[in-house]
């Protein structure tokens, strides 16, 4: 398994990235200013986007693996990595999502713990609505990991 943090042509990983964000637009708002993070074993499986917000303070934009791939601890090993890569710079990572059964228990599982909530976030800044696993997603819940 090899984690490789990606410079140039952060678009061609867009199939990856609509896995978890299914708006292009609103991906462009992050990509390019973002640190992208891809996992490969063989071949690709894993992408992750890390945005600095402020001194201490990142924020993980977007993690996503091939849905064939899920489950075998890609996404971990990923989040692991990021971890060490910011620790000693980052006092606070924090991730929104979603008020998703699919996701919230992931983040969980990886160190996070509910902090807020943006109301709407999802009917205000969506073209679309957008539904994960049939239930309308309004709401952006944040969770945090501190270190
Ligand atoms: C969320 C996602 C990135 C997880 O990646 P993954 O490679 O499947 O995750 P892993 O296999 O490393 O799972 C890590 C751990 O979390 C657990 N986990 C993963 N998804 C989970 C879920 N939905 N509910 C509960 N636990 C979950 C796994 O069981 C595993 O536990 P273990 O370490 O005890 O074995 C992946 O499911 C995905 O790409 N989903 C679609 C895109 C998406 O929704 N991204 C997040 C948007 S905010």
């Amino acid at each position: 398994m090899k984690i490789k943090r990606i410079l140039g042509n952060k678009k061609q990983f867009l199939d990856l990235l609509l896995l978890a964000d299914e708006q292009e637009d609103m991906i462009d708002k992050y990509l390019e200013r973002g640190d992208v993070f891809a996992l490969y074993d063989g071949d690709l499986k894993s992408i992750c986007v890390v945005t600095k917000e402020d001194e201490g303070i990142y924020e993980l934009k977007n993690i996503a693996t091939y849905k064939k791939y899920q489950g075998q601890g890609y996404g971990k090993a990923l989040m692991n990595y990021i971890f060490d890569y910011y620790s000693g710079k980052c006092k606070t990572m924090f991730v929104g999502t979603g008020d998703s059964p699919l996701t919230i228990p992931f983040y969980n599982h990886c160190g996070f713990k509910i902090s807020h909530r943006v109301k709407n976030f999802f009917t205000d800044n969506y073209d679309h609505p957008i539904f994960e696993n049939g239930i309308q997603l309004i709401d952006m819940v944040y969770l945090r990991r501190d270190f």
